[in-house]
Parts: C-alpha cells; structure tokens; sequence
C-alpha cells in the first residue's frame, strides 16, 4: 500500500513540487494527500491548486495556541489518513502536539550541512562565513531546532563569489536529494 504524506510549506514551495513530481513519477512510493500552509499568500498554494493537491491553509493568528492550531492541523492529517510528513520550507516551529502525533514521522530539509549553520538563515550565514563546501540536509525532526537524526546529506564544493549561484545549486540539489531520502525512509519502515 502506498504511504501517504503530508508536506508542510510557507514560500515558494519549490520542493513540494518536486516531491509531488517525484511520486506522480514513481521515483517515491507515495502519495502526497495535502499541503499544509501557514500564508495565505505562499505561492506554494498556486501550486498545490495546478497540482490538484488538496490545501490546509491557517493563519496562526487566528488561534489561542500553537497547540490550537496544530490539534486541528492534527485532525485535517488523521482525516486524510497521512503517514509522514515533510517539512518544506515551513517557517514555524513544530510544537508537541503535532511531534506526538507524528512522533519520527516528520523530516525536514536544511540548505545547509547540519550540525553547521541550523537556524532560518543557513545560505547567508555559511556564505557570509566564507565556508568553501556547502550542502543539504534531509533530517527527521524532534524537539531541538534543526536536531534529529540526519538520513541524508550532499555537499558541493564552491570558490566563487556569487550568493545567488550558491542558492540555485542549494535548490538543484534538494529537490534530488529530498525525494530520495524520502523513498530511503520509505524503503526502511
Ligand atoms: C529550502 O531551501 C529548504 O531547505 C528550506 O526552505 C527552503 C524552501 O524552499 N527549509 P522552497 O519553498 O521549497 O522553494
């Protein structure tokens, strides 16, 4: 039976597409059910809508609590009877309601080499660093920043001085290496 994920992003959504491309092709066992989205402006929501990919928009704003919102996010999954969730460019932190509930089920991609550079802003701060090798993460989540056991890295070596040709290899490599890792998981449980 095919597992049936759930990707969570706030921008662009450049590796949800990739990831839903990667299990319309076969290369992930999978199906994506839904994108959970925290802006309703994101353009990810333009492509969950050409995609068909059903759409959980919020603001949190709108709740009481993190544990609010994340309770009802929990209910939308249960309802579409997700299995693991990826984490693609989601700007919030994932709180213990939904950690419980998707307790080692949710992975994360990093556009950086963890343990280096964990935080929001990990291209500028290793570019600003003046670092020479660069690379993704794939990791799953737990209650750290950027913890959790790492399934997947790729690093790339870089000695010129452009931060936007850092960044456009720093896509070109997650959206391989995301869907691959998924399917590493996929493959080990
Ligand atoms: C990616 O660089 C990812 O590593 C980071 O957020 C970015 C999301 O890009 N967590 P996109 O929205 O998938 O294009």
């Amino acid at each position: 039976m095919k597992t049936n994920i759930a990707i969570f992003a706030s921008g662009n959504g450049s590796n949800f597409e990739a990831l839903v491309n990667a299990c319309k092709n076969g290369i992930v066992a999978a199906e994506v059910k839904l994108l959970v989205c925290d802006r309703p402006n994101a353009f990810a929501i333009e492509r969950a809508q050409r995609l068909c990919i059903p759409c959980m928009v919020f603001s949190a704003k709108d709740y009481a609590s993190k544990a609010e919102y994340e309770q009802l996010i929990c209910e939308k999954l249960q309802a579409c009877e997700v299995d693991l969730i990826c984490l693609a460019g989601y700007m919030r932190i994932v709180g213990e309601t939904l950690l419980q509930a998707y307790k080692g089920r949710i992975l994360n991609i990093h556009p950086a080499l963890l343990p280096s550079f964990k935080g929001a802003h990990a291209i500028d701060d290793a570019f600003n660093f003046g670092v020479k090798v660069f690379g993704v993460t794939v990791h799953f989540i737990d209650e750290n920043i950027d913890g959790g056991v790492i399934v997947a890295q790729r690093a790339f070596e870089y000695h010129g001085t452009s931060r936007d040709e850092v960044e456009a290899k720093i896509h070109a490599i997650e959206h391989e290496l995301y869907p691959e890792a998924v399917q590493a998981v996929l493959n080990n449980i």
